[in-house]
């Protein structure tokens, strides 16, 4: 299996299951953000009224400066663009600097032209828990669905907080969080004990039904994770991110590193 794994380096298509999953293999951080970027700004030049789906975390920071570059030396133009966030811790300010919505401020939304209401995250406070996943899957059906996902992987197999679990949400969801990931997550807080013990997140389905998907990953840490979901061609809710597989437009952009 691992031998499989390897030999993938070299191309850029693997077949797996009779379904074909794009790997995209790049030397470092850079050059991957800089592919995703340019994938991103070609899909907004074909259709400028673009749905996209955004992740936080460490993982896309490098792809949001090239398109704050490219908004700002390049005219790219997100005026019209659509964004829905897979994520945010309950209970947690908005102006506190590890939510979600401070990240996507921070990193994107304030230095390119979205209006700030196409850009969608899921509420930290609602009222209602049950009634916010509900009104957030029927805003992002609302819009027509999601164009062009971008996706990090954490090092359990999750996304967005699609915990490893005997069974997955399908739509936006109320999860708690495991140790692993508010131990992982931890680095963006002051303490371990200040983070959230559990978010509002966008489900499987939610994923799944965007057009097309692109996967980001990199650092030598995903390597073990990264290597069953692509070597052991199996699909298994607890690894979430394995369920990937079956989409029928999915891109795995990884780093040298994750290979190794
Ligand atoms: C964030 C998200 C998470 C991250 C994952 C990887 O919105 O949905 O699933 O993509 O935890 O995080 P990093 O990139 O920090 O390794």
């Amino acid at each position: 299996m691992v031998i499989l794994y390897r030999s993938i380096g070299n191309r850029d298509r693997l077949i797996l299951g009779g379904n074909r999953v794009k790997l995209i293999v790049k030397k470092d951080y850079e050059s991957m953000s800089q592919e995703v970027a340019n994938m991103v700004k070609n899909e907004i030049k074909k259709n400028p009224n673009l749905v996209l789906g955004l992740a936080t975390g460490s993982t896309p920071k490098g792809l949001y400066k090239e398109l704050v570059r490219m908004h700002r030396e390049e005219g790219l133009d997100f005026s019209n663009i659509i964004s829905f966030n897979l994520d945010e811790y309950i209970g947690i300010k908005e102006k506190d600097p590890s939510s979600y919505n401070y990240y996507m401020r921070e990193y994107l939304f304030d230095h390119i032209n979205i209006k700030d209401e196409n850009a969608f995250i899921p509420p930290a406070k609602p009222t209602d828990l049950d009634r916010a996943c509900e009104e957030y899957d029927d805003l992002i059906k609302g819009k027509g669905g999601i164009d062009l996902q971008i996706l990090g992987v954490g090092e359990n197999g999750h996304i967005a907080f699609n915990e490893p679990d005997k069974s997955l949400n399908l739509g936006t969801s109320i999860i708690e969080l495991t140790e692993d990931t508010i131990e992982v997550n931890s680095r963006f807080f002051e303490s371990i004990d200040e983070v959230p013990r559990s978010a509002i997140s966008m489900g499987i389905g939610n994923i799944m039904s965007a057009k097309k998907i692109v996967m980001l990953v990199s650092g030598g840490n995903k390597a073990p994770i990264m290597k069953k979901i692509l070597s052991e061609k199996k699909v298994s809710t607890e690894i979430p991110a394995s369920i990937l597989l079956l989409h029928q437009d999915v891109t795995f952009i990884i780093t040298e590193d994750v290979l190794n």
